[in-house]
């Protein structure tokens, strides 16, 4: 605790009280708009966009959808059919999917090799290690053979130098939601054991700073 303090101290970051992801987004949901709507996700925009594969005809799943920032632009871009799956009700009621279902990202209740394409944005980082492990697994599972995972996180080095994911709550204060950290070694690792091949990488930055904001990975699968 000490040593966080220091590293908060040193990056002047102040530390806000730590909410779970399901209380989190509970009381998010309404004032979580399906687009880019703050700085960070407008540069998870950008670099998940540079990734991207083939939409056309595709079979996607936006996997924890929130509201469906990611089906609803698949939809905009080509995919033939977009499935939604979250684990918090709040998020799903306000998401602008025709599919949508409540389920945790560890056991999908999808058939084997029925998806071209997995988005994923913004949402690993809510989960231990062995669930983001058990998630890639998932990955690999649901995916046809060549099809392409596409996940985004919080970077890394913002979460280790004392950064945190901030939102309003409904009584006006400044919550955080339960951040776990994921290096890349920690993706690249998950993803071999998966069966799953690193294919692309991008870590768009803070234009004014130049410091990575979110780290964007494209797995595949062999
Ligand atoms: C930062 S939001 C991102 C939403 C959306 N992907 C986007 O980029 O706009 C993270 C989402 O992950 C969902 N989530 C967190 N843990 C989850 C889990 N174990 N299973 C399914 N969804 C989860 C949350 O409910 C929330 O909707």
């Amino acid at each position: 605790m000490q040593l966080l303090y220091k590293i908060r101290k040193r990056y002047k970051q102040t530390s806000y009280p730590v909410l779970s992801s399901q209380e989190a987004y509970r009381q998010w949901a309404d004032k979580y708009p399906p687009l880019p709507h703050n700085p960070l996700m407008q540069a998870e925009h950008e670099g998940m966009k540079n990734l991207m594969p083939n939409l056309q005809n595709c079979t996607v799943l936006d996997l924890a959808c929130g509201t469906g920032r990611w089906g609803k632009w698949a939809l905009e871009n080509g995919a033939n059919f977009v499935i939604g799956i979250d684990n918090s009700i709040s998020m799903l009621k306000s998401a602008e999917l025709a599919q949508r279902i409540q389920a945790d990202m560890t056991t999908l209740p999808l058939a084997s090799n029925s998806i071209d394409v997995v988005l994923c944005g913004l949402a690993l980082g809510h989960l231990p290690s062995y669930d983001m492990q058990a998630t890639f697994h998932e990955f690999s599972r649901v995916l046809k053979p060549k099809g392409v995972a596409l996940i985004s996180d919080f970077h890394p080095i913002l979460a280790w130098t004392g950064a945190q994911r901030t939102f309003q709550g409904k009584d006006g204060k400044t919550y955080a939601v339960q951040h776990h950290i994921h290096s890349y070694a920690d993706y690249f690792a998950a993803s071999q054991k998966a069966n799953l091949q690193l294919t692309g990488v991008q870590e768009p930055v803070q234009p004014q700073t130049q410091k990575p904001l979110v780290l964007v990975l494209r797995l595949t699968k062999s």
